[in-house]
């Protein structure tokens, strides 16, 4: 086994078992690239402070590029063997350079390099997944724009409740990722500070400049206190609670479609491409992709109490648990772009099958609380409309009637507060159009809260 680079204080190798179970290059390994970064903005300021010769850091540099050049291009593997990116990084600049590449870890401990890669890498991944939320949120908004006038029955405890459309369903999904999206800036935003510099815990005795790495990196400032700049890893919860909530937003969207699709309901028909078939049953169309997004968002649930858990104990500064921040962010991460990759193009091409809805909402009595309304919009009190309608819906489900076929004698029979216009009062057209409050789903108002969307989304 290769001598540790650490290894000056040990009579002994590192055991086998320990090497294996110690080295997190196989989950680590994918930050070459910010580990470079790093290590180049490191190198760059201990140059320009004098704390190495500026030549030494001008070929630490060139050194670095070159690696990273030929990780990229296959031509440097990563040493499956290594203990971590850190390590393997460190040596192969040393093996290429020498005494020069010796020169890199000074003023510097593995302790804020590993996290300030873990900042950089999740500060392009937090790009990439805004990128993808940002398109779905554009994608749903789109289908809504045609499906204004889609009536579809609102729900609540699964109970036909009121009458909606299916756009006003779909902008609640929007307005859900809108929030997401905000949520990722702001992780973003206040996880942007430096660590570099922190040194193991308790900075250092060279006369470093903090500022500068900040900067080059793109940082907004360095970290205010050593500890916390090596010990803290709030911003790897923060964005993993973020992508729980994406998830579950995903979920919940999944999990009706799971049910649209179901011959109960079929309000919705899945694109072939994006279903499934069974093994045994020959008629089956299974929504697997919505399942497995359900299904995932327990797993990404379950990396955020990793995490939390992984955390709470922790004395300051580092400590080794330290290491498992990342395979838990990682899953995160990976799951949730994974998840609205496929999710886009599985709503895009996903048949709505308006009928069906505009079916479902004539049936239930969505329509009792307009009819109560209409007596109340004749004076009576809503308590006393409330009653009278209540008794008149179980008058149509005794006789096999909807309010709309219950004959207009059945009504006045009541009250002589009802007329012939009631039908118009209780039609499903009129009750989703009239319900025009701020927010509510009639066309009218959806449309305000679609441009309303738009202007958040930048479109
Ligand atoms: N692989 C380690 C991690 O991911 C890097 C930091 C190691 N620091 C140390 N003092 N052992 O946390």
């Amino acid at each position: 086994m290769a001598d540790m680079m650490w290894a000056g204080r040990f009579s002994k190798q590192v055991d086998e078992t320990v090497n294996a179970f110690n080295s997190s290059i196989a989950f680590d390994g994918r930050m070459y690239k910010h580990d470079i970064q790093g290590s180049i903005a490191h190198a760059t300021m201990l140059g320009d402070c004098g704390i190495i010769p500026k030549e030494d850091s001008l070929e630490i540099i060139r050194g670095l590029e070159e690696i990273l050049a030929d990780i990229e291009s296959g031509k440097l593997a990563l040493d499956p063997e290594a203990e971590d990116i850190h390590m393997f990084i460190e040596a192969e600049l040393t093996k290429r350079l020498g005494d020069v590449g010796k020169r890199l870890h000074t003023a510097r401990s593995r302790n804020d390099q590993v996290a300030v890669d873990i900042r950089l890498y999740l500060r392009d991944e937090i790009d990439e997944i805004y990128a993808l939320v940002k398109e779905l949120a554009v994608t749903l908004l789109n289908m809504a724009k045609e499906h204004t006038e889609t009536i579809m029955p609102g729900y609540t405890h699964l109970q036909r409740a009121q009458p909606i459309t299916f756009a006003h369903h779909l902008m609640a999904y929007v307005w859900m990722l809108l929030r997401d999206l905000d949520r990722l800036s702001d992780t973003k935003r206040r996880m942007n500070l430096c660590p570099l510099g922190s040194g193991a815990l308790a900075g250092t005795t060279y006369k470093t400049n903090r500022r500068q790495t900040a900067e080059l990196l793109g940082f907004d400032a360095p970290m205010p206190n050593s500890l916390d700049g090596v010990s803290d890893r709030d911003f790897c919860v923060e964005l993993n609670c973020a992508l729980s909530l994406i998830m579950t937003h995903l979920s919940r969207l999944s999990e009706e479609i799971i049910m649209w699709c179901s011959w109960e309901f079929k309000f919705v028909e899945l694109d072939d491409a994006f279903a499934t078939g069974s093994s045994i049953m020959p008629q089956k169309k299974n929504p697997d992709v919505t399942e497995l997004i359900r299904g995932k968002t327990g797993r990404v649930n379950g990396d955020l109490v990793t995490l939390l858990s992984m955390l709470k104990g922790l004395p300051l500064a580092y400590n080794k648990d330290m290491q498992e921040d990342k395979e838990a962010i990682f899953d995160a991460v990976d799951n949730v772009k994974l998840c609205v990759k496929t999710f886009i193009p599985m709503l895009s091409t996903m048949r709505v099958l308006k009928d069906n809805m505009r079916n479902a909402a004539a049936k239930g009595f969505i329509n009792a609380t307009d009819c109560a309304d209409y007596l109340v919009k004749k004076g009576m009190p809503f308590r006393d409309a409330y009653k009278i309608t209540g008794t008149l819906v179980a008058q149509c489900i005794e006789k096999g009637l909807t309010l709309e076929t219950l004959p207009i004698e059945d009504y006045r029979a009541m009250t002589n507060l009802f007329d012939e216009d009631v039908y118009d009062a209780i039609s499903l057209d009129t009750c989703v159009r009239e319900r025009k409050s701020e927010g509510g789903p009639s066309p009218e108002a959806v449309k305000l809260q679609i441009a309303e969307a738009e202007k958040a989304l930048g479109l």
